[in-house]
């Protein structure tokens, strides 16, 4: 099982919960986010300045999955989030060890899914 945690753009949420259902991806958390990436959260276009630092409005989805949707959830949350321009997001991918569905007790491959 993994944790994929994405960083979008807001405006691009649309897009990217769409291209997860047409890859038969339903569940997420979605929450609001601030944090900056290597521009240091300046306006995109404007470089240069580096002693300060300005948190930017992103997404955050967290969407946990068996293996074989690894590749699948990826794929979408690119197709969905992609503009080509710098602040488009970034996807983290960590182990994750454990699931339990508190109402059965069921765990792992069969409480993920
Ligand atoms: N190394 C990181 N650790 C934690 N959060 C990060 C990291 N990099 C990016 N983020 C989060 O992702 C958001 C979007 O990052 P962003 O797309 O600007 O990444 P970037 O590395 O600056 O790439 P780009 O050059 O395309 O803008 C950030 O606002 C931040 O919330
Ligand atoms: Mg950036």
């Amino acid at each position: 099982m993994k944790l994929i945690t994405a960083y979008i753009q807001p405006y691009k949420l649309p897009a990217v919960k769409e291209a997860l259902q047409k890859a038969e991806i339903y569940k997420m958390s979605v929450s609001n986010s601030l944090g900056c990436g290597q521009q240091a959260g300046y306006e995109e276009t404007y470089r240069g300045v580096k002693h300060k630092i300005n948190l930017l409005k992103k997404m955050r989805l967290e969407i946990a999955v068996n293996d074989n949707f690894v590749e699948p959830t990826i794929n979408a949350i690119i197709k969905g989030a992609k503009s080509g321009k710098i602040g488009d997001g970034k996807i983290f991918v960590t182990e994750l060890s454990r699931c339990i569905r508190i109402r059965t007790g069921e765990t792992g491959v069969t409480a993920i899914g």
